[in-house]
């Protein structure tokens, strides 16, 4: 599995399987079983997701040894500013059943966003994560809040797949030394990205699937891509990425997929009301 360092010096797999909206009823435990047991390493979830114990049971019942995972969750924005932020990170931690998380993000980036991440520098002091970032910044935004940080963020989570491939944002964190982890990294599915004709002439003259030449692309980019399935066949099929690599003149035609417009616009008014109300974690 390939590997990024990130800036912080700790090491993060570059691939990683993301439960978001997979629903707390067994599901997502079968998923993670399904995941770790084909190989998978690297685990997103987060607090609003609502489904962080049965991560932490899948991983459990693995058997696999904490040392060889990675798990990614995330503060929710209703636990912002210190004191609540100090408590949700122990709640994650208690759904999880896990002592230490190697990656904790501050969600969405609204309300007490400064608060919220002092609070995840002392946590991380204290041992409790072992590195820290963000998710769903944009320069903007990052201008907004960044500077005013004692530590920079790691890894800066965001929508990015062919049609969004966030131009701006990654030459701006290229040179801020911030990974970007790919949410959504197959459009959410979209069908008009998985059956897109260059897409499938790529996966046949690759004798690949669509999705492979997708994920492929993100990695080649220097991306981390968190994939999300329930599928067994999908779930194994999107991890075989490192016995093959994409020619400088097809990333470069994938390039040329980009419409410069996301699902979601983190700067779109009353996107926080929204989220707020939307997704309770407690
Ligand atoms: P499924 O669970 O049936 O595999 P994203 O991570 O971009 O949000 O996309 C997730 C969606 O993509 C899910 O609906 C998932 O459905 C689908 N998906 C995941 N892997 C594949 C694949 N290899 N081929 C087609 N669809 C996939």
């Amino acid at each position: 599995m390939k590997t990024y360092i990130l800036n912080d010096g700790n090491s993060i797999p570059a691939l990683g399987c993301g439960v978001f909206e997979v629903p707390a009823d067994g599901t997502t435990y079968r998923a993670v079983r399904m995941a770790l047991d084909a190989g998978y390493r690297h685990i997103d979830t987060a607090a609003a997701y609502n489904n962080e114990a049965e991560v932490g049971r899948a991983i459990k019942d693995s058997g696999i040894p904490r040392e060889d995972l990675f798990v990614t969750s995330k503060l929710w924005i209703q636990d912002y500013g210190y004191e609540k932020a100090c408590l949700g990170i122990r709640a994650s931690l208690a759904k999880l059943g896990l002592d230490y998380l190697d990656l904790y993000l501050l969600h969405q980036p609204y309300y007490d966003v400064q608060g919220a991440w002092r609070a995840l520098e002392k946590a991380r002091d204290e041992g409790l994560v072992r590195s820290i970032g963000v998710s769903n910044f944009t320069p903007r935004l990052w201008q907004e809040h960044i500077p005013y940080f004692a530590t920079k963020p790691c890894v800066n989570q965001v929508e990015f797949h062919p049609f969004f491939q966030q131009r701006e944002l990654r030459a701006f964190l290229e040179r801020e030394g911030v990974l970007l982890a790919a949410w959504s990294p197959l459009g959410h599915g979209m069908k008009e990205l998985l059956t897109h004709p260059l897409i499938r002439e790529i996966a046949t003259r690759y004798q690949r699937e669509p999705a492979q030449i997708i994920l492929r692309f993100e990695l080649q980019e220097g991306c981390a891509v968190l994939v999300k399935s329930t599928n067994p066949a999908h779930i194994a099929s999107n991890l075989a990425l490192f016995d093959f690599e994409l020619s400088d003149e097809d990333m470069k035609a994938l390039r040329g997929l980009d419409t410069n417009r996301g699902m979601r616009d983190p700067e779109e008014p009353g996107r926080a009301e929204y989220l707020l109300a939307k997704y309770r974690v407690h």
